[in-house]
């Protein structure tokens, strides 16, 4: 049997233009089986799912992924938060996937994000805000690198 085609982590510029970010489902919207419903927006956001992936991170793996916030107050409860529970991590690929899956997100605090959002809708306060978006190309080929390896990405 042919082995499917894959692409590499390295090229967050898919093959057309097409671009690539990850997205986290937290543990609040795990916890609350709510996973349904926001893969059900994504889908019908037109994004492609090109990696999918149930896992739970230790304290030192949340430590690591949001290591760019480690100066800011809520850190320490960040990746207390981060590590509670089982995320669901995946690979959205589509034209300007960065800033189209930041804008279905809406803003960190759901109070503050635009209605029918998914922060707006499911948001529980600042951090515990349903979903994580990368937000700008470089972070994202990082943060896709963190859960995924080249082999585990979807050629479309
Ligand atoms: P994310 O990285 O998770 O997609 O969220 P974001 O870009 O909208 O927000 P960012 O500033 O990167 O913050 C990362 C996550 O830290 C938690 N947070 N807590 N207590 C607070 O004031 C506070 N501010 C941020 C949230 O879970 C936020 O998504
Ligand atoms: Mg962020």
């Amino acid at each position: 049997m042919r082995r499917p085609e894959r692409t590499t982590v390295a090229a967050t510029k898919a093959d057309g233009g097409m671009e690539r970010t990850l997205a986290i489902l937290k543990p609040d919207a795990v916890a609350r089986g709510i996973c349904g419903e926001i893969i059900s927006l994504i889908e019908r956001a037109e994004f492609s799912i090109t990696a999918l992936r149930l896992l739970r991170l230790t304290r030192e793996q949340a430590a690591q992924f949001y290591a760019v916030h480690a100066h800011r107050p809520f850190y320490g409860s960040l990746c207390q938060y981060m590590s509670s529970g089982p995320v669901v991590v995946a690979v959205l690929q589509a034209d300007r996937a960065i800033e189209r899956w930041r804008q279905l997100m809406g803003a960190t605090d759901p109070a503050k994000a635009a209605a029918g959002s998914i922060r707006q809708r499911f948001g529980l306060d600042v951090e515990r805000n349903a979903v994580h978006g990368s937000d700008g190309l470089e972070t994202a080929q990082r943060e896709i690198g963190f859960f995924f390896s080249a082999l585990d990405l979807l050629a479309l």
